[in-house]
């Protein structure tokens, strides 16, 4: 165990948290239904995420609902499956298309995703807003999905980040009986993985994004 000498954390298990935590989709357990509570302890732990004034102006909707879910798979697939087949025709290289490959796995799927979690915000995004607002208003949701994500991934349930129904907001809204002044951001499809093997994705290292100082001074 590598603790902290002052916080006391383990590094390396949060480590691990923070670099294995992936997007799950051909690993979902499709057989085994995901109990509420476990959703709702994540939801608990995602609601301590940052948000702009501390306004506490996200919500959260679990649907588990058959009939719910293939509806929103219908809307998913329409817009999923062109943009994936575009992506496909000019991401050629072999990291691309595995994201593609699996990706397209969860348009096949999503109804039988044992969970999909929407995360809301009460108000509307802000129109001819300054930059600031724009990005306060994302700022104050998306911490918490993340947050949902990591305390999931600890408790051996993965999710998947999707936004494509969302060009059908309205129409899923209805059907969900949101009100037209909420937003959804993002639909989590949840269930528990199978195996535990996941690995670090490549990234750029740190000291090839970062800058001292000024824009001039790349760290790296
Ligand atoms: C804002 C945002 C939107 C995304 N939308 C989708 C989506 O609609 N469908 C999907 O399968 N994945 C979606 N993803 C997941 C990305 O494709 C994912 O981050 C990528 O596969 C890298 O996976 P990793 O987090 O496991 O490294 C989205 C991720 C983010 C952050």
């Amino acid at each position: 165990m590598t603790q902290h000498p002052t916080t006391g954390f383990d590094l390396a298990e949060t480590d691990r948290l923070l670099t294995t935590t992936k997007q799950v989709r051909q690993r979902l357990d499709l057989s085994r239904p995901v109990p509420y509570d476990e959703l709702l302890e994540c939801i608990e732990l995602a609601v301590h995420a940052p948000m702009g004034v501390n306004l506490e102006r996200n919500r959260w909707l679990i649907i588990d609902d058959p009939a719910l879910k293939a509806a929103i798979a219908v809307r998913f697939a329409e817009v999923g499956r062109p943009y994936l087949a575009m992506n496909s025709e000019v991401r050629g290289d072999d990291r691309s298309q595995r994201v593609i490959a699996s990706a397209n796995f969860l348009v096949d799927h999503l109804a039988e995703v044992p969970a999909l979690v929407l995360a809301m915000r009460l108000d509307r995004p802000p129109m001819n807003q300054s930059q600031g607002q724009v990005a306060a208003y994302y700022g104050s949701v998306l911490p918490g999905v993340w947050s949902f994500q990591l305390a999931a991934r600890a408790r051996g349930i993965g999710s998947a980040w999707t936004t494509f129904h969302l060009e059908h907001e309205a129409e899923i809204a209805e059907l969900l009986g949101i009100p037209p002044t909420v937003t959804q951001v993002c639909l989590l499809a949840v269930g528990y993985f199978t195996g535990d093997t996941f690995a670090p994705a490549p990234r750029r290292p740190a000291r090839d994004v970062t800058f001292l100082n000024t824009w001039k001074n790349p760290v790296g």
